[in-house]
């Protein structure tokens, strides 16, 4: 069966949104937009697996959850034309994360890297929730049957697992699924949009290491709401090698800071890295942060000052969300409907 193409994506509301947020997963939203239906979320309950006072309590969570909002609109979704809504108003995205909890098996979770990571070694101390983020994630995806997730390459594993469970409902309830006429299948087997230069942004204080929210240090990320003066400080002070700069891809092999900074400007740039590097081969770094420095500002700044403008008005922030739980509502409340009748719950 033919799925109606639809696509769905997430950001956690955990503060400091930056350049890997941006390049990953953002700016790719903005994209989307002309050539799919796109529904785009802000994934409050994912942002409380893991304890809300250490990164600020209540008050923060609902700043964050209005600063990403104006992310999005900044950066130039169309809540109008598309859906924008964070996650806890459509209460269909936890209903179905538990009956997907009854598909998904142990073993599956098991081997989450994300979670080991955030669980570090103190695992008996991590959060259920935290563990069974995936399954939730999974849930906000198919809740919408969304055909495509555009998503940073931190999440492959993740979107791995969402087929997984798609795939068990398909199979475990084939027959109910046929009688009630969906065909062979109810869940689309859905694809990641990983693509381009800047899939795995690294910091710009070690290039071993990714560019996250968490990290300790401000100059290890350029934050979308920094101005054009934090930007070039931050670009200036960026590690580097003291090599010039490669003219071909193959010598970015060995030089993380070197393929991070081109893997940026490329993105920012809408150039494929090799044309980049056609460029700025043989050129020092001091010439290539000049460059990446206007660059970034070019297209940064605006975005930074139109969130500032925008996250002023919170009943506009709120409106948006509010009206686009609804809209998301109607959708996923047909899913529930349908799972419930394919699983065999009684409903109303
Ligand atoms: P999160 O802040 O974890 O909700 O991430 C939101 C989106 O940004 C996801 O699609 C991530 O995969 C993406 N993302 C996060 N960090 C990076 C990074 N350093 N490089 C590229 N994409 C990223
Ligand atoms: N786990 C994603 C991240 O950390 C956020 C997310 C939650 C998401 N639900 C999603 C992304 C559904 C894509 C689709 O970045």
């Amino acid at each position: 069966m033919a799925f109606k193409e639809r696509v769905f994506s997430g950001v956690q509301p955990t503060g400091n949104l930056h350049l890997g947020n941006y390049l990953g997963a953002i700016k790719k939203f903005v994209a989307l937009q002309a050539q799919y239906d796109c529904i785009y979320c802000v994934v409050d309950l994912h942002a409380i697996t893991v304890p809300i006072n250490v990164w600020g309590g209540p008050k923060t969570l609902r700043e964050n959850i209005r600063e990403v909002t104006a992310a999005f609109i900044a950066a130039g979704i169309d809540p109008k034309k598309h859906i924008v809504f964070n996650q806890s108003q459509v209460s269909a995205h936890a209903e179905l994360a538990w009956i997907f909890n009854c598909v998904a098996r142990l073993g599956w979770l098991n081997r989450m890297t994300q979670f080991k990571e955030k669980a570090g070694k103190d695992r008996e101390n991590a959060s259920i929730g935290l563990y069974d983020y995936p399954v939730l994630m999974a849930a906000d995806i198919l809740v919408y049957r969304a055909t495509h997730v555009p998503v940073g390459d931190d999440q492959k594993q993740h979107l791995e697992l969402c087929r997984d469970i798609a795939q068990k409902f398909n199979n475990d309830f084939a027959s109910s699924i046929a009688e009630l006429g969906h065909g062979q299948a109810y869940f689309p087997l859905t694809e990641p949009i990983i693509q381009g230069p800047a899939t795995r942004v690294m910091s710009l204080r070690d290039g071993t290491k990714k560019m996250s929210k968490s990290d300790p240090s401000d100059y290890s990320r350029i934050n979308l709401t920094d101005d054009a003066d934090a930007i070039a400080q931050k670009v200036r002070k960026a590690k580097t090698d003291p090599e010039p700069l490669p003219s071909e891809e193959a010598g970015l092999a060995v030089r993380p800071e070197a393929d991070n900074l081109v893997g940026i400007y490329a993105a920012l740039a809408d150039r494929p890295k090799a044309e980049v590097l056609g460029e700025f081969g043989g050129a020092q770094f001091s010439t290539f942060k000049t460059a990446l420095v206007d660059l970034a500002v070019s297209q940064l700044a605006p975005i930074a000052a139109e969130m500032k403008r925008i996250g002023q008005d919170t009943a506009y922030i709120d409106s948006v969300l509010a009206e686009g739980s609804d809209r998301a509502e109607a959708v996923a409340a047909e899913t529930m409907k349908s799972v419930k009748d394919i699983v065999g719950l009684i409903r109303r």
